[in-house]
């Protein structure tokens, strides 16, 4: 019988998840079907039940609706209590539990793909909502020395880094970001500014200084943020069409207990969206 997941969200009509899981499903031989699920933003909780009721057997989880998923949850995961937010909702018999899977997903991109060491390496994370503190453990755990949260609004920066205690997590706004704090650092954007085609305030010099320049966000054309970079002199970059297929193939395993091979779905995905 055919099982069914969906990526629930608003707006929903471009998202790339239904085509990476119908290629992993495909390519593992897993008989699912998975599309995108539109909810009204003040009718999650009986689209997520509606869903459930219906047979589904898991969600993904996009904006706005992430903070919601992990609090209508029975269980959480502790990738997902250290996020405060889910990407993933599986649906059994016990009830439904949340899991988050973007973490780990941008760790898999950065050291899979992209060859990155983490161990040892300092992050440099700007924006602190939810996209940011989805990331920090992660990346903690992964062997970041150190990540220094940077926002425009510098309170919400030192909230965030406060949510994690003794590690050596701290936030300062855009105005105290001198470029000797981004030497050798991962540099990743996970604000929304991009989205609105604002550039961010980052010195020139700190993306000289950083060893390497992560955008979350992705597209066909290079993202705002990376074109900043590239401008400014970056050494090497890249955009979050690998966080996005690594944490899809993440919740895939955790619905299927199988392991996707993500390479040719992200070579297909990049394709499709106009290769660079
Ligand atoms: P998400 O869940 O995607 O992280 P969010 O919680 O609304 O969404 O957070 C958006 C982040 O992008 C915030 O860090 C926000 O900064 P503020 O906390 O100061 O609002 C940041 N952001 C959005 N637009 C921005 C812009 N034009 N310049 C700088 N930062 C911006």
């Amino acid at each position: 019988m055919t099982d069914h997941y969906a990526v629930i969200g608003n707006p929903i009509a471009h998202s790339r998840s239904p085509a990476i899981h119908t290629a992993f499903a495909a390519q593992t031989g897993q008989d699912i079907c998975y599309q995108a699920l539109f909810s009204p933003r003040d009718a999650f909780e009986a689209v997520v039940q509606g869903f459930a009721v219906g047979g589904g057997r898991g969600l993904n989880v996009t904006l706005p609706f992430k903070e919601q998923a992990f609090a209508l949850a029975t269980r959480r995961s502790a990738r997902a209590q250290a996020a405060g937010a889910a990407n993933t909702l599986i649906f059994d018999a016990q009830g439904i539990s949340a899991d988050n899977t973007d973490g780990v997903g941008l760790v898999r991109d950065l050291t899979g793909r992209h060859r990155l060491g983490l161990a040892g390496m300092p992050v440099i994370l700007l924006g602190a909502g939810g996209a940011a503190g989805g990331v920090i453990q992660p990346l903690l755990a992964a062997g970041a020395s150190r990540v220094l949260v940077v926002n425009r609004t510098a309170p919400r920066a030192v909230q965030l880094a406060e949510r994690f205690g003794p590690a050596p997590v701290s936030g300062i706004g855009f105005s105290d970001l001198d470029p000797a704090l981004a030497e050798g650092v991962l540099l990743v954007n996970a604000t929304s500014a991009g989205l609105a085609g604002h550039d961010l305030p980052v010195p020139a010099a700190a993306f000289v200084r950083a060893a390497f320049v992560y955008d979350m966000v992705y597209g066909a054309q290079a993202t705002p943020f990376l074109r900043q970079a590239t401008t400014a002199g970056a050494r090497a970059c890249a955009d979050g069409l690998g966080m996005l297929v690594e944490q899809a193939a993440e919740s895939f395993r955790l619905w299927r207990g199988v392991q996707p091979d993500t390479d040719p779905v992200y070579r297909g995905l990049r394709e499709a969206i106009g290769a660079r």
